[in-house]
């Protein structure tokens, strides 16, 4: 066998575009889980209940399975349902539409602001019938939507206000934290978010209507298994409305507490990122970095660039091929615009341009704080070498 030769440069690893950074605490607290006996939503999944709640200020928390649970639940809890409209962007993923599908109601879907990709105030405005219920909004990549103006539009026009907030479970605007603002808000901990958990969800806001939605996630039995079995109380019970199964294991929320505890400082890192490739990137032409609006403390879930063809040296499926196939890095696109997707085609029923404009130039680069410097310098230098 002939041996490498020294000087062989040895090849790049492949860069995800995601990795979650777990480590010795996650471990042991899982450990610790697994040997205490209760599996199911207990004393850990109720701590991080806790914990979130403290965090943002909120009347109630109810930790379940993921956040497309925390959606359906909170549309249900809300009463939304046959012959309700809910506004909502196309620009995210199906989770919000889906769910309210599952309802019965109608997602009315609305155009996104072209700086941040967030649901734009006005455009929903012009949306609102007499059958809208409810607003849906979605805090795109960590950076809150304007949280006051919808807040105000809500309560002007009568109407709920829901926040999709799985990109947001550490963003502030305007000194009000994403998630905090809505009547009801759902956050996730699915594997690639900023508290990675595998799966896993959080509903909070006010304790009425968490308080149906822990009912109904729990089969519509009116105490918990912890209340029944933890305690060594009676497992007597009762079933008062058809409910569903969604409450969130103590071994997903070991991993989930201990992730949120992190999320200040992965935040921090996180950002520490994105200002290296706005640095790097900035004046690159035809390629426009990630607007932050005054006021705005970003969550960094998505490092999102667009890329427009016709001043740009290359197009976003260029880039992202280049990036892939020459430097082993990979990267994602939020989001192919809802409306666009099988069930969703015939339900547009007004044009949408910024979000199809956005959606074939928006790519996602990594950006996660599993990063060294050594990987944000490689994805720095493989995106510059297309421009000349
Ligand atoms: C905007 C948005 N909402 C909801 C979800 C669903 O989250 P989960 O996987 O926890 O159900 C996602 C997942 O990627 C998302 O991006």
């Amino acid at each position: 066998m002939s041996p490498t030769p020294a000087s062989a440069p040895a090849a790049a690893p492949p860069l995800p575009w995601n990795r979650p950074l777990i480590g010795p605490e996650e471990e042991a607290e899982v450990l610790e889980t697994l040997r205490s006996g209760w599996l199911t939503h207990g004393p850990k999944a109720t701590r991080l209940e806790q914990a979130v709640r403290d965090r943002l200020g909120a009347e109630d928390a109810f930790a379940v399975t993921s956040c497309t649970a925390a959606l359906h639940l909170a549309f249900l809890a809300a009463g939304i349902g046959h012959g309700d409209d809910v506004i909502t962007p196309s620009l995210t993923f199906c989770a919000v539409p889906n769910a309210l599908l599952h309802t019965g109601a109608r997602p009315v879907f609305v155009d996104v602001d072209p700086l941040t990709l967030n649901i734009d105030p006005e455009a929903t405005e012009a949306a609102i019938t007499g059958s809208t219920k409810a607003i849906a909004v979605m805090h795109y990549g960590g950076h809150p939507c304007d949280l006051r103006a919808f807040r105000q539009l809500a309560d002007r026009y009568g109407l709920l206000l829901i926040e999709d907030a799985a990109h947001a479970l550490h963003a502030v605007r305007d000194g009000l934290r994403a998630g905090s603002v809505g009547d009801l808000a759902a956050f996730s901990f699915y594997a690639n978010k900023v508290a990675a958990a595998g799966e896993g969800g959080i509903l909070a806001g006010c304790h009425d209507l968490v308080q149906r939605a822990r009912l109904l996630g729990r089969h519509g039995i009116d105490s918990s298994a912890w209340q029944r079995h933890g305690k060594r109380n009676t497992a007597d019970y009762e079933v008062t409305v058809p409910g569903l199964k969604y409450v969130m294991s103590d071994v997903t929320a070991a991993i989930a507490a201990v992730q949120y505890a992190k999320l200040p400082a992965f935040t921090r890192r996180r950002a520490e990122i994105a200002a290296a490739y706005t640095q790097a990137l900035t004046g690159l032409p035809g390629l426009s970095t990630p607007a932050v609006m005054p006021g705005v403390e970003h969550g960094w879930f998505l490092y999102a660039v667009l890329i427009d063809p016709d001043t740009a040296p290359t197009d976003r499926d260029q880039l992202a091929a280049h990036l892939l196939a020459g430097h082993q890095i990979s990267t994602s696109v939020h989001f192919k615009p809802v409306h666009t997707l099988g069930p969703y085609q015939a339900m547009a029923d007004r044009p949408l341009p910024v979000t199809e404009t956005v959606a074939a130039r928006q790519l996602s680069l990594p950006c996660y704080p599993a990063m060294t410097d050594q990987d944000v310098a490689r994805v720095i230098t493989a995106v510059r070498s297309l421009w000349p």
